[in-house]
């Protein structure tokens, strides 16, 4: 049976390539954000041959990267990048898809504000970003094991948590982007996926 070092990317990359497949299209940069292991990234760069996948994360996380790129030798993942969000800046090469599982509850929401405002700066129309892991709606967790894994998230670190969906969407809106779809994935899990609008100078104020 196939191993993997975050065992959930196991589970989850099947019903997450299948939403993937629906938007990404042709010879264009998707930066990953948060690649953790880059076992999405391997995984999903196999099956958009044409896509050029640039992982990113914190320092401490680039050398299983590093080894996960070694291992499989995918021509078209690069990086992996120094992004840690809050203090690095944006990457300045053109990015048409953002993807990040898995990130907006570890991260501080002080930090996905400042994620949202480099994507509304630096993306042009019509690139997507895609959200991918578990959020609260209306404040209300979508179920029992997702409040046991926000417990288990705030006693690690207290500016963990879930995400309101609303929260994402009105900061995504305020920085430039419209959400396109929001889907229904296993375990309680969201896929968002949000389109660049074209660019206006109030949305940075
Ligand atoms: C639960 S892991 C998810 C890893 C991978 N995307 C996955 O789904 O398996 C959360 C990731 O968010 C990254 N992360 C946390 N805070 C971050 C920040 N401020 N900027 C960039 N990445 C961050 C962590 O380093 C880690 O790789």
């Amino acid at each position: 049976m196939e191993e993997a070092k975050a065992p959930a990317t196991l589970r989850n990359r099947e019903p997450i390539l299948e939403v993937l497949k629906q938007y990404v299209r042709g010879r264009k940069n998707l930066l990953e954000i948060g690649s953790g292991t880059a076992e999405h990234a391997v995984y999903f760069a196999k099956h958009f041959p044409e896509l050029n996948w640039v992982t990113s994360d914190v320092q401490p996380n680039h050398k299983v990267i590093k080894e996960t790129l070694t291992e499989n030798k995918v021509p078209n993942v690069a990086g992996p990048l120094l992004l840690k969000v809050g203090e690095d800046d944006f990457p300045r090469t053109s990015f048409q898809y953002v993807f990040s599982a898995n990130c907006l509850h570890i991260m501080s929401w002080k930090e996905g504000k400042t994620l949202f405002k480099l994507l509304g700066k630096r993306l042009r129309e019509g690139a997507h970003v895609f959200f991918y892991g578990p959020f609260n709606y209306d404040g209300q967790f979508t179920s029992e094991s997702n409040k046991k894994f926000n417990d288990w998230l705030q006693e690690r670190n207290p500016k963990s948590a879930i995400r309101n969906f609303e929260d994402v969407l009105k900061s995504m809106e305020k920085f430039g982007f419209e959400l396109i779809k929001d889907h229904e994935m296993p375990a309680n899990n969201r896929l968002l996926v949000f389109r660049r609008l074209p660019f206006q100078q109030e949305q940075h104020s």
